[in-house]
């Protein structure tokens, strides 16, 4: 496995080996059980899989939750290794953002970005946009590959790919739970072994009648607050009546202070 931290040092060892294809899983590090199932769907497709870790500042709206967002590098190398990662990339900030992290390239999300994820966490999809872009422009994948679980994200990144004319396939990948249901996430890592259990009120929350009675559930099971609960069409994401098929339920909550999102379709 190659580490690179430049873009210089990525850039010399991707052009040295030209007709390659390159599957790209980029990361923010915390890496678990659906991070490597990217990898592994990229090993499978491509010649050359690269995942980057770098934990994105313009992304995080709310300065506390990036400071105590988990980093665990050298579990991650090691897991890298293991999956079999050809190239793993770790930027500087000062290599990603050159012109700093305050003027970011603003771009038209539509609707995407007023509702969920976009409403609740104000300029998280431009700093995601941003991030995605430029590594984007530096590993030049022919497939891109991104977890379901960011269901939004998904949509905001093909959205991207349509109006930068990329010559990129985005390829989207089942969300992984634990045996009982919980979506891994690199933020389960702050809950404790209590608070595991009462995440799973979001999981088991999708069997119920729609989006107040997931609400209320959540509350009953000790979550501190809902930021939503909407039914939505799963191409269009605009809000649309519960069981209504199809449809997607998707969820973003607070528990023990950590901020989970998860979602599941109904076809
Ligand atoms: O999904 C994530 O981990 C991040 O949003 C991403 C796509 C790596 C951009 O920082």
């Amino acid at each position: 496995m190659k580490l690179f931290k430049t873009i210089d040092a990525l850039k010399n060892y991707l052009d040295a080996n030209p007709n390659m294809t390159i599957g790209f899983a980029p990361t923010m590090g915390a890496l678990h059980e659906g991070h490597l199932s990217l990898l592994n769907r990229s090993k499978s497709e491509c010649d050359l899989t690269v995942c980057s870790i770098f934990v994105n500042p313009t992304q995080f709206n709310d300065p506390a939750d990036y400071e105590k967002y988990p980093v665990t590098i050298d579990k991650d190398l090691s897991l890298l290794e293991k999956a079999g990662c050809d190239v793993v990339f770790l930027p500087s900030i000062e290599d990603m953002y050159p012109h700093g992290t305050i003027e970011l390239i603003q771009y038209d999300l539509g609707n995407l970005e007023r509702v969920m994820e976009g409403k609740f966490r104000p300029g998280h999809f431009q700093g995601v946009c941003n991030i995605v872009n430029r590594l984007l422009d530096v590993v030049m994948p022919n497939k891109l590959f991104m977890g379901e679980k960011d269901y939004q994200q998904i949509a905001v990144i093909k959205h991207i790919l349509s109006i930068t004319n990329m010559e990129i396939e985005m390829v989207t990948c089942a969300t992984i739970r634990s045996s009982e249901g919980l979506a891994l996430s690199s933020r389960n890592l702050k809950l404790s072994e209590q608070q595991k259990k009462q995440a799973l009120a979001i999981f088991n929350g999708f069997q119920l009648n729609g989006p107040d009675e997931i609400r209320q559930n959540l509350l009953d099971n000790g979550f501190d607050h809902v930021d939503y609960v909407c039914c939505a069409d799963p191409e269009t994401l605009e809000e649309k009546p519960f069981g209504d098929k199809p449809y997607i339920i998707l969820v973003a909550a607070f528990l023990g202070g950590v901020r989970l999102i998860d979602n599941k379709i109904f076809k």
